[in-house]
């Protein structure tokens, strides 16, 4: 049986979607499925945290309107054919994030035409516009589109808002008050999640080795989002 390829495309701020996908593709090599992977780098590099409220705030304000942030050139060999792209990234404001969407503008067309890709999302909680706006983009870029996969961090509103808020500002919440700490014990995803992107990894290999159900084929994956919350 030949060896299936899968492309790994993605932008990842505070690691939260790489450390998903680290789990993902764990779950992909372990049953013989070639990953390679292409992290988008913006041209003027991005700090983590951003470090102040106001700077928090205008990220937020910039990222609303959907401002692009310039990416550097792809690989060429992210150009060519592949049994499946998983294009994965954080929601920021509502939207994909300013470098996925550069990338859109610039390769959108050239990277996904006829290819069958796999949205995946690291968000805080909401992410419906997002991956609205996502769906669409890959569409007319000539994408077959795949069930998405919908990462929320687990812990409860409204401490998780303001925790990723703290967190970008460089607050630190976590070296916080103990009361806080107890209501918000960590930023962004839980081994948990981790643990459970590997499991989905496993389940994506059996599929594009042709081993479950063909009626799977426009979900690919039985497994719904993790994500809950009857707010989003
Ligand atoms: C500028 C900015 C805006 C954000 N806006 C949202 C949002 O609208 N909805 C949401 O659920 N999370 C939002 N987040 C939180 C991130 O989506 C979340 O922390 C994600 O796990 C980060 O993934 P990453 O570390 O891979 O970048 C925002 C983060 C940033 C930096």
């Amino acid at each position: 049986m030949p060896a299936k390829r899968v492309l790994i495309l993605y932008y990842s701020f505070s690691s939260q979607t790489r450390n998903l996908l680290n789990g993902l593709s764990h779950g992909l090599e372990e049953q013989w499925v070639d990953v390679v992977w292409e992290q988008l780098r913006p041209v003027e590099p991005l700090r983590f945290p951003i470090g102040t409220v106001w700077g928090t705030l205008v990220m937020m304000c910039l990222t609303f309107f959907r401002k692009r942030f310039a990416v550097q050139p792809l690989s060429e060999s992210c150009f060519s054919d592949w049994d499946l792209i998983i294009l994965a990234g954080p929601t920021w404001s509502y939207n994909p994030s300013g470098p996925i969407m550069a990338m859109f503008d610039r390769d959108g067309q050239d990277l996904f035409q006829r290819q069958f890709v796999l949205p995946l999302i690291s968000c805080r909680g909401y992410w419906r516009v997002h991956l609205f706006g996502l769906r669409r983009l890959l569409r007319r870029c000539g994408a077959r589109v795949a069930t998405p996969l919908i990462f929320s961090h687990p812990t409860p509103e409204p401490w998780r808002t303001i925790g990723v808020f703290l967190r970008l500002a460089g607050k630190v919440p976590q070296a916080g008050s103990g009361r806080f700490r107890r209501l918000y014990p960590r930023y962004g995803h839980s081994r948990e999640q981790v643990f459970h992107a590997r499991e989905i990894g496993g389940k994506l290999a059996a599929y594009l080795h042709g081993e479950t159900e063909s009626q799977e084929f426009d979900i690919p994956i039985p497994v719904p989002c993790d994500c809950s919350d009857p707010l989003r």
